[in-house]
């Protein structure tokens, strides 16, 4: 584990898989700072017989396998079990900016990537695993999903994100920045100027600090109540406000200004 800020156990069937698209950009120039590490471990190695059986067909008759309880019970105990656990599954509560905030102050996380069919409940009750979905469809494993979790995460995680990939204003918002909260992000541009006849909004090249940061405000608001009206319900009083408040189509300004 070493001094790495956050530790990621991945219990799963494909272990080659990991660190896969972590190892590249942000999360990989973090995986070589160590400011996170994982360890992916072969569920498939916790197996009682020679063949390396991993799953049984399931009591009551239908499709698909499922991933035994005994084998994954001595792949969970084979690491200290202090870590948060996690299984990765499409029953699980759906993943959001705030539970990957959180997450992100956790030292150790161990998730669980299930293939076939699910796992087996018991070992869910037995650990008391909490189930995360990153949406609502089916992926064939956790694994994808692992690294969409994983990414999430980390650049949460102090140090992860530099100067330049500035958390505070990206969708959602962040902890520093509540203005943002729940918001999608605005628009960005850069050059040049012209581009096919398609032009910047002047206001950008204006070099006005207050007025940029509020066409920006309004911009994220817009797209958010256009986009995602759903979000308004969860937003924060100010945002929601102007939310409440569209903007004027002819001016592209709050329609009380
Ligand atoms: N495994 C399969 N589908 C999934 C989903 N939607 N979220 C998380 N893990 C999954």
């Amino acid at each position: 584990m070493g001094n790495a800020v956050i530790h990621f156990n991945i219990l799963t069937l494909f272990p080659e898989l990991f660190p896969g698209p972590l190892s590249a950009s942000v999360t990989g120039a973090a995986l070589s700072k160590k400011l996170w590490s994982f360890s992916a471990i072969n569920i498939r190695d916790y197996a009682f017989d020679k063949r390396g059986t991993v799953d049984d067909t399931p009591y009551g008759g239908g499709a698909g396998m499922v991933l035994k309880p005994d084998v994954v019970a001595a792949a969970i105990e084979s690491l200290k079990p202090k870590s948060k656990l996690i299984y990765l599954s499409p029953r699980g509560k759906v993943f959001n900016q705030k539970i990957a905030r959180q997450l992100a102050q956790e030292q150790e996380i161990t998730i669980l990537c299930g293939r076939y069919e699910g796992v087996d409940q018991r070992v869910i009750d037995e650990f008391q695993i909490e189930e995360i979905s990153i949406g609502d469809y089916v992926l064939s494993g956790g694994e994808i999903a692992g690294y969409v979790f994983i990414d999430a995460i980390l650049r949460n995680v102090s140090g992860v994100l530099g100067a330049d990939e500035s958390l505070a204003e990206e969708s959602f918002g962040s902890e520093k920045n509540p203005e943002f909260q729940n918001l999608l992000e605005y628009p960005h541009f850069t050059k040049p100027a012209q581009w096919r006849g398609r032009e910047v909004p002047d206001v950008l090249l204006s070099g006005h600090h207050e007025k940029i940061a509020k066409w920006r405000k309004q911009q994220a608001v817009e797209l958010t109540r256009r986009v995602r009206p759903e979000l308004v319900i969860t937003t924060n009083g100010a945002a929601k406000r102007a939310i409440c408040n569209p903007l004027n189509q002819k001016t592209n300004k709050p329609a009380d200004n």
